[in-house]
């Protein structure tokens, strides 16, 4: 069917405590064969039941996604990775134990047991346990894996609220659950572990000291100018992404220097007839002469910032600006993934004083 011909019912749930009627008639559409969207602890994610090769082929129509990405499959408990998996090394046992439920996809030889588009032709599959009761519960009453990539049209912002999913697809699929907000707001981390020593192909909710705490070596998948992405081996991260319709520009530095870049840059594109946005941390927003300027939260808060991002980035959208000027935040902790994520917004395109 084409991707922009379903009907689509909004089914609100209590995000703490779910009504197990709505999330039983969601895990029917799945076992169906249809297209659920359902919150997660980190973003909305677009689900079909990973065994359905047309179901999965579905959430590529839906969002526009190139079938060279693979996606990640969603479980109800640890028990259910070894049927999906070649076989559990001891370092995942490790992982496992300590992170799921919650937001780490571990990359793992596949048993072939998804169905073929879910791996998008790699001997590879990700698989994760999110925490969110909405997702758990969902899976368990679906009884097979759910295939979920976020939740938003392809290269957009991954959705953090249901409002979000609405705005991209609606019509494009079989139910939204509405959870209210997710918590973390990035998405998890994807870890190869098919590589010695393992590699973050994604930073995301569980940064890479907590991973060295488990596992001891673990590196981070650098792309570098000699040797760029051209084959990467998380093939999503060769996409543009997260990008609202603004151009978006990451300046950084030195706090004061950074705060005064941006208002001479902000000055330079309003000269050129540009409606300009500012992205700023709390500490730094009375700085800023623009006439959009929007609020992340502290940076001395990067967990409140990581949360905030997405949905900020889409909030340009309704202001209607041109150029969007960012504030560069620090790579320790999360910090590392919001980075990665507003690079990826702005294109690339970062200016350093
Ligand atoms: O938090 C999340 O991970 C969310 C929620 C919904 O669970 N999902 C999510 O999915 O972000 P998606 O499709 O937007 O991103 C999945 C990433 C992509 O970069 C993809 O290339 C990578 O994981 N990936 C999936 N399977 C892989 C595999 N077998 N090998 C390498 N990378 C893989
Ligand atoms: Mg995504």
């Amino acid at each position: 069917m084409p991707a922009s011909d379903r009907t689509t019912r909004v089914l609100r749930v209590d995000a703490a405590d779910p009504d197990r009627g709505a999330l039983r008639e969601a895990a029917e559409v799945i076992r169906g064969g249809g297209l659920v969207v359902f919150p997660t602890e980190t973003v909305y994610g677009l689900g079909a039941d990973a065994t359905n090769e047309q179901a999965v082929q579905g959430i590529f129509a839906a969002k526009g996604r190139p079938s060279d990405n693979p996606l990640i499959v969603h479980v109800a408990s640890p028990q259910d990775l070894a049927p999906l998996v070649a076989a559990v090394p001891p370092p995942a046992e490790a992982l496992l134990e300590r992170f799921w439920p919650g937001p780490l996809t571990l990359v793992l030889r596949s048993r072939g047991a998804v169905a073929p588009s879910v791996t998008a032709g790699l001997d590879t599959v990700g698989v994760r346990m999110p925490e969110h009761p909405v997702a758990r519960l969902l899976i368990e009453l679906a009884g097979v894996p759910i295939a979920a990539p976020s939740a938003n049209r392809s290269g957009r912002p991954s959705p953090t609220k249901a409002t979000h999913v609405i705005e991209d697809l609606l019509g494009r699929v079989d139910v939204i659950i509405d959870g209210g907000d997710t918590g973390v707001g990035l998405e998890s981390t994807v870890l190869d572990l098919t590589q010695d020593p393992p590699e973050i192909l994604r930073p995301g909710g569980v940064t890479l000291e907590a991973l060295r705490a488990v596992i001891g070596s673990v590196v981070e998948h650098q792309p570098t100018a000699a040797a760029p992405d051209v084959a990467p081996r998380s093939p999503g991260m060769k996409y543009t992404h997260y990008a609202p319709k603004a151009m978006v520009i990451v300046v950084d530095g030195p706090d004061i220097e950074m705060v005064q870049k941006i208002n001479s840059l902000a000055y330079e594109y309003a000269e050129e007839g540009n409606r300009v946005g500012v992205m700023a941390t709390a500490e730094n927003r009375g700085s800023y002469l623009a006439p959009v300027v929007l609020e992340l939260g502290p940076r001395a808060d990067l967990a409140k910032v990581a949360a905030a991002l997405f949905g900020t980035l889409r909030s340009f959208d309704q202001h209607e600006v041109d150029i969007v000027l960012a504030e560069a935040l620090p790579e320790v902790g999360i910090g590392v993934a919001i980075m990665n994520r507003l690079r990826k917004a702005a294109g690339g395109r970062v200016v350093r004083v």
